[in-house]
C-alpha cells in the first residue's frame, strides 16, 4: 500500500502526465498483451517481501515460479535442440551430424507426414509427401541409418511423433540395442501428445480411447524399462500456432496434461511413478514480457495442480520441464532476414522464462525447410544469447519486476478460469470432442487476422515497411527422385526379411490390441522383425479404427 507522501507524489505525477497527454497523446487508447490483458502506463507497486516469498518462492523450490533448479543456467545451459529432418534417413543423419559439429547439444527428429500418420512411403496416401516436411522412416533399417555414427548413450533425442509414437520409440530402443546401448541408458522424449493433434495439429490416427491407452502403455513401459525417457511432451506450441492466445496456450496445454495424468492413474499407475517423466512444449511468440510471464505462470500453475489435485509427493512430479520453439507462425516470407530478429527476441523470452530446451527457427522457414546456412544462423542465435548476452548468469533475472509479477499472476488467473471451465465439461477429452478448444482458438485466430488486415496489428515487411520486387533468397530444394529411391529401399527391406516372422508378430500384436496387454513389448518385437510403420499401424487400425473429427 502507498503511504501519504507516496500517494501525494503519485497524484502529482498523474496530474503532470494528464497535462502532457493533451500535447502528445499516447499511440493507442488501450495497450494490451496478445491475450488481451491490459498493459498499464507504469507499474510502480509490487509484492511485499512476504508476498514474494509466499507467492513466487525461490528457484528450485515449490511452486518453481522462478525456475525448476536452484542454479538454472549457471550450472547447465538449456539444451540447444534444433528440430531437423527431411528426405532420406541418410540425408537427415548428415544434417544431424553437421548440427552436432556446430555445437547443438540435443537432437530433435522431424518425421515426414506419412510416417507421422502411420503410412509407408509406398502407400497411395503417402503420394507427394515422402520426405517432404521431415525424414521418411518406414522400417528399423531407416532408423539405423538415421542414427549411424551417433552414439545413443551420449545424446538425448526428441522425436516429434504422436499417433505412432510407440512404434518409433520401439525402433529407437532397437537401434540403441544394436549399438550395445541398453534401454535404461537412453535419454530423450517422444511427443506422444494426441489431444493437441485433435485440437490443432492433425496427425492423429486412432480414436481418443485407444490413443490414450497407447500413451499410458508407454508411461508404464518406460517407467519400468526406459527410466530416463521423457514419455510425453504435452504441447502448447501447436495450439499457439493455430492462433490461440498465451493464456489459452497455457490453459489448454495444462488441461491436456491433467487428462493424461488422470488416464494414467485410471490405468493403475501411481502419480509419482510416471509424473517425473512428463514434459511440456511451448511456443515463444511475440509480446516479449507476456511470453516470459507465461512460462513462469505455467510452471507455478502445474506445480499447484500436481500437488493439490493429484497429491504428488515426489518433487520431480511437481516440476514443469519444458522445451520451447520460437513461433513459426510469426515468420514472414517477406524480407526473411527480419526473422533473425524476431527469433532472437522470442528465444530471449524463452531463456528469461526458464526453458530447459530450445529450438530457434531459421529465417527462411516461411518459404521452405532451412538451408544449412540458415540452420546454422538459428543455432548461433542461441549461442550468442548463452555466451555473450550475460542473461544466463543469474536465475530468473526479471523476477520481482512489478510488471512481470503482475503479468505472471494475471496469466495464471486467466488460465485457471479456462481449466475450471474445461473441468465442468468433464475434462480435456470431452472438451475436445465438443470442439470447445478448437472454437476458442479459431475465434482468436480470426480476430488476429482481421487486425493484421486492418493494419492495427503491424507485421513489419508484410503490412508496413514493405519493399517492392523483393528478390527471393536461395531456398532448400528437395530431390524429386527421393520418393522413388525410398520406395526401392523399402521393397528391398521387405524382400530380405523373414516374412513369416513378420506375419506372426503382427498377428500377435493384433491379438494383444484386442485384449488389455501393454502393447509396447509386442510393438518392439514387430519392429525388430522389420515390420514397417505402415504395417504395424494398419494392424492397429483393424482393431481400433480411425478417428473421425467432429
Ligand atoms: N541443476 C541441476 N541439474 C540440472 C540443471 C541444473 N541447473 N539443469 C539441467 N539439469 C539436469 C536435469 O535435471 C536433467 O537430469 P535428469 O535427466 O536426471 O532429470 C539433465 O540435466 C538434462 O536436463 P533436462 O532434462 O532439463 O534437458 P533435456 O534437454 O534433456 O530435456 C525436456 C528437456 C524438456 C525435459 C525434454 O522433454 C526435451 O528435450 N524435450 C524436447 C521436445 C522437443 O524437442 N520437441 C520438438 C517438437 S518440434 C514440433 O512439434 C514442431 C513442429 O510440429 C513444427
Amino acid at each position: 500500500m502507498m503511504n501519504e507522501s507516496q500517494d501525494a507524489r503519485y497524484q502529482k505525477w498523474e496530474e503532470k502526465t494528464r497535462r502532457l497527454l493533451e500535447k502528445s497523446p499516447e499511440r493507442k487508447e488501450r495497450f494490451e498483451t496478445l491475450s488481451g490483458i491490459e498493459v498499464k502506463r507504469l507499474y510502480n507497486r509490487g509484492k511485499s517481501v512476504e508476498e514474494m516469498d509466499e507467492q513466487v518462492g525461490l528457484p528450485g523450490e515449490y511452486p518453481y515460479t522462478r525456475g525448476i533448479h536452484p542454479t538454472m543456467y549457471r550450472s547447465r545451459y538449456w539444451t540447444m535442440r534444433q528440430y531437423a529432418g527431411f528426405g532420406s534417413a541418410a540425408e537427415t543423419n548428415k544434417r544431424f551430424r553437421y548440427l552436432l559439429e556446430q555445437g547443438q547439444t540435443g537432437l530433435s527428429v522431424a518425421f515426414d507426414l506419412p510416417t507421422q500418420i502411420g503410412y509407408d512411403s509406398d502407400d497411395p496416401m503417402a503420394l507427394g509427401e515422402v520426405g517432404k516436411v521431415g525424414v521418411a522412416i518406414d522400417s528399423l533399417k531407416d532408423m539405423e541409418k538415421l542414427f549411424e555414427d551417433i552414439p545413443l548413450d551420449q545424446v538425448s533425442t526428441s522425436m516429434t511423433i504422436n499417433a505412432p509414437a510407440a512404434v518409433l520409440l520401439a525402433m529407437y530402443i532397437a537401434v540403441a540395442e544394436k549399438q550395445g546401448v541398453q534401454p535404461h541408458q537412453i535419454r530423450g522424449t517422444i511427443q506422444n501428445d494426441i489431444l493437441k493433434e485433435y485440437i490443432a495439429r492433425g496427425t492423429y490416427i486412432f480414436p481418443p480411447q485407444p490413443s490414450m491407452r497407447l500413451i499410458t502403455d508407454i508411461f508404464a513401459y518406460c517407467a519400468e524399462h526406459v527410466p530416463k525417457w521423457n514419455t510425453i511432451s504435452i504441447s502448447g506450441y501447436h495450439i499457439r500456432e493455430a492462433g490461440s492466445t498465451a493464456v489459452q496456450e497455457v490453459a489448454f496445454t495444462l488441461a491436456n496434461g491433467i487428462a493424461y495424468v488422470e488416464a494414467a492413474i485410471a490405468a493403475g499407475l501411481h502419480v509419482d511413478q510416471f509424473a517425473p517423466r512428463l514434459s511440456f512444449f511451448f511456443n515463444a511468440h511475440n509480446h516479449f514480457f507476456e511470453e516470459i510471464a507465461k512460462f513462469r505462470a505455467a510452471r507455478r500453475l502445474w506445480a499447484k495442480i500436481m500437488k493439490e489435485r493429484f497429491r504428488a509427493s515426489n518433487e520431480r512430479s511437481l516440476q514443469l520441464r519444458f522445451h520451447t520453439q520460437t513461433g513459426g507462425s510469426t515468420l514472414t516470407a517477406q524480407q526473411p532476414d527480419n526473422n533473425i530478429v524476431r527469433v532472437t527476441l522470442q528465444a530471449l523470452a524463452a531463456v528469461l522464462g526458464g526453458t530447459q530446451s530450445l529450438h530457434t527457427n531459421a529465417r527462411d522457414e516461411a518459404l521452405a525447410l532451412p538451408t544449412e546456412e540458415s540452420a546454422r544462423i538459428a543455432l548461433r542465435t542461441q549461442q550468442i544469447i548463452a555466451y555473450e548476452s550475460g542473461v544466463a548468469d543469474t536465475v530468473d533475472p526479471l523476477g520481482g519486476s512489478y510488471y512481470i509479477e503482475e503479468l505472471t499472476d494475471a496469466i495464471e488467473r486467466e488460465a485457471l478460469r479456462y481449466i475450471e471451465k474445461i473441468d465442468e465439461m468433464g475434462g480435456a477429452v470431452q472438451a475436445v470432442e465438443q470442439g470447445f478448444m478448437q472454437r476458442e482458438i479459431h475465434r482468436v485466430a480470426l480476430e488476429t487476422q482481421r487486425k493484421i488486415e486492418a493494419g492495427t496489428e503491424i507485421v513489419v515487411g508484410v503490412n508496413r515497411f514493405c519493399i517492392e520486387n523483393e528478390v527471393q533468397p536461395q531456398i532448400m530444394r528437395m530431390d524429386p527422385e527421393l520418393a522413388k529411391r525410398q520406395m526401392e529401399e523399402l521393397r528391398q527391406v521387405r524382400a530380405n526379411r523373414d516374412q513369416e516372422e513378420v506375419k506372426s508378430k503382427l498377428a500377435r500384436l493384433k491379438r494383444a490390441a484386442e485384449g488389455t496387454d501393454n502393447l509396447m513389448p509386442h510393438i518392439l518385437e514387430a519392429v525388430k522383425s522389420y515390420a514397417t510403420v505402415g504395417e504395424i499401424c494398419n494392424a492397429l487400425r483393424e482393431v481400433f479404427g480411425e478417428y473421425q473429427p467432429v
